[in-house]
């Protein structure tokens, strides 16, 4: 499981991160373990404790993200990747604190990786699950998310000034190739208990698909 935000780095001491408190990515990781799952927890900067019987590792950036992402992927079943990953990361970080200068500051943005398509590539994938942050048509995008990252499965919230990030509540509507469930608005803990229960269970049908074929 991935929660948190990834932070990027402009110089020393400043940053692009986003909003992302890691509650939602550490209630599935602890919903997960309580379900008898082994749970590797890789978390951005956050201010969490880690949930019993899990395993953690700390990450800054996107990349280091990726990274350890990709480290456990290959023998694990299951990917949920709940973190909000910074889609960009500053060209040149600068070694010294960027000082003001009176005129516009321009920098230069490049892409980071895409981790859930880096794991969708390896040769044993795991069962795939994103979660899709959207400030409108939450199911259009959602399922363009399933299709082009070729999720086995996708939680779509809705986020906004109130929603989504930070607060302890929010509102699911999972989506797979054939069908959506629409989870509800509740509190984290609630929703990762029941989206862990739904993954199970399309993971185990998965199985058995393969198993017949
Ligand atoms: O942490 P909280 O405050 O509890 O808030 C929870 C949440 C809103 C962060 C969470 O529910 C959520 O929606 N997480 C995903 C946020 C996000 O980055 O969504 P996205 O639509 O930009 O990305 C789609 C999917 O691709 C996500 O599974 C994301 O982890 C993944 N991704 C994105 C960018 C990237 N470079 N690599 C990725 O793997």
């Amino acid at each position: 499981v991935s929660a948190g935000p990834t932070y990027e780095d402009i110089d020393p001491v400043r940053f692009i991160g986003n909003r992302s408190s890691g509650r939602m990515g550490f209630a599935v990781a602890e919903a997960a373990a309580q379900a008898g799952a082994k749970v590797t927890l890789i978390s951005g900067p956050v201010n969490l404790p880690t949930p019993h019987g899990v395993d953690r590792v700390n990450v800054r950036s996107a990349r280091q993200m990726c990274d350890a992402v990709l480290a456990v992927s290959g023998r694990s079943d299951i990917f949920i990747s709940a973190a909000a990953v910074g889609d960009y990361r500053v060209e040149a970080r600068s070694p010294t604190k960027l000082k003001k200068t009176g005129k516009p500051l321009s920098l230069e943005l490049i892409q980071n990786p895409d981790i859930l398509a880096e794991v969708a590539a390896l040769p044993k994938r795991p069962f795939l699950v994103g979660f899709a942050a959207e400030t409108k048509d939450v199911e259009r995008y959602a399922r363009d998310k399933l299709e082009r990252k070729k999720l086995d499965m996708i939680a779509a919230n809705l986020v906004g000034t109130d929603l989504g990030f930070e607060s302890s509540e929010n509102a699911l509507l999972l989506l797979w190739q054939e069908g959506s469930e629409d989870l509800g608005q509740a509190d984290k803990k609630v929703l990762a208990r029941a989206l862990v229960e739904r993954i199970a269970s399309r993971f185990h049908t998965s199985i058995d698909k393969v198993a017949t074929e």
